[in-house]
């Protein structure tokens, strides 16, 4: 393992913030991840996974951790399911199109998320219509303290909307080394019931779709969209649709009729914040080399060359407007470093 002095995090955050790391070190072993832990050498540690959902607001005084370790294997494989393991430091999206290579069916509608696989079970990611924990079976994670890989059910993980035990108890305490999936090998369950999918699938001529279609049509909305972190630094989602008391949304759907919701549950709505943002007139402005993406509101971009502190003013601006307008919070999805 070779530890570097002072480098640029700018290729590890899909936001492309040239913040720099004090040290830095790529740990593609659990056994890498336990010598470093276990040293004295490195009192402070930053760990970093696919960076694709922080905003680096300054530069990090301690040893940055890259989890990068490869590798996927079929664990055990039924007439109707197969349990496949993935490494933490694997692309999401190449890994989804491995399963689909392999018509391994769960993760189709999860295509193109940024991100490792390693840090998908952290905000539970989900997008039209699943979730991770849809999917998820068990995950290992190396304890920070006792340097012991323990395993997490699905039930220990207490996944939610964009949360998971790794936000709260667990947060710091571990790093998760790899992720542990149950697929289904035949009978897929499709998920074509999301608007956009159904429309696609219809625009691509498609009906009796497969679970690659679904791939190709997740694909394409999400081009059409959302920004490529390549091309426009972005996290995606900036912030979490807010969930707010029926109550609070019958008083806002007064005011405007048209705001569109789901029902959480027979007290609580969940309102898009994407739509707040948009109608409180933020879409597509540009502050310099920084603003909110022209397609989707939820979304801010860095143009190139901003910094951090940049856009976490514009989402706390974003914050009190939408406060001020709505009477909602609505809070960051993305971590604030
Ligand atoms: N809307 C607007 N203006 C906008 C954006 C959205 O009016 O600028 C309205 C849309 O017309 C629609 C509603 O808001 O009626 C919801 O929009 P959309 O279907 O695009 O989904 P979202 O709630 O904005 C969520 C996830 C996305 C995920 C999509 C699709 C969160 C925070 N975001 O967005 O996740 O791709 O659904 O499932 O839950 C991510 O987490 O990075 C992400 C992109």
């Amino acid at each position: 393992m070779q530890i570097q002095q002072n480098i640029s995090l700018k290729p590890f955050n899909t936001f492309g913030i040239d913040a720099k790391a004090k040290q830095f070190v790529s740990a593609t072993s659990v056994a890498d991840l336990k010598a470093i832990y276990a040293s004295e050498a490195f009192p402070k540690k930053f760990i970093l996974g696919g960076g694709s959902n922080m905003l680096l607001t300054q530069d990090i005084d301690a040893l940055v951790v890259h989890v990068n370790i490869k590798g996927k294997h079929i664990l055990s494989q039924t007439d109707a399911n197969v349990l496949v393991e993935c490494q933490a430091g694997e692309n999401w999206h190449e890994f989804v199109l491995w399963t689909l290579n392999n018509d391994f069916g769960g993760l189709e509608n999860l295509s193109l998320i940024p991100g490792n696989v390693g840090t998908s079970p952290i905000q539970n990611i989900g997008a039209y219509g699943v979730e991770l924990k849809d999917s998820f079976h068990s995950c290992k994670a190396l304890n920070l303290e006792t340097l012991e890989i323990e395993d997490f059910t699905k039930e220990d993980c207490e996944f939610g909307y964009r949360n998971s035990i790794f936000k709260h108890q667990a947060k710091g305490k571990y790093i998760i080394t790899s992720v542990v999936f149950k697929l289904t090998t035949k009978h897929h369950s499709l998920h074509t019931n999301y608007g956009a999918i159904a429309t696609e699938l219809e625009h691509m001529n498609v009906t009796n779709p497969t679970i690659k279609d679904i791939s190709k049509a997740v694909i394409a909305i999400r081009e059409s969209k959302l920004p490529n972190p390549k091309e426009i630094g972005n996290s995606g989602s900036f912030f979490k649709n807010p969930v707010i008391s029926k109550q609070d949304f019958l008083k806002l759907q007064d005011q405007f009729p048209e705001v569109p919701h789901y029902v959480v549950s027979e007290s609580e709505i969940k309102v898009p914040a994407g739509w707040l943002i948009d109608h409180a007139g933020f879409k597509g402005k540009t502050f310099g080399n920084y603003g909110v993406h022209k397609k989707q509101a939820l979304v801010l971009v860095n143009y190139g060359g901003a910094k951090g502190a940049e856009i976490l003013k514009l989402s706390q601006l974003i914050q009190s407007t939408i406060a001020r307008i709505f009477n909602i919070n609505i809070e960051a999805e993305v971590n604030i470093i």
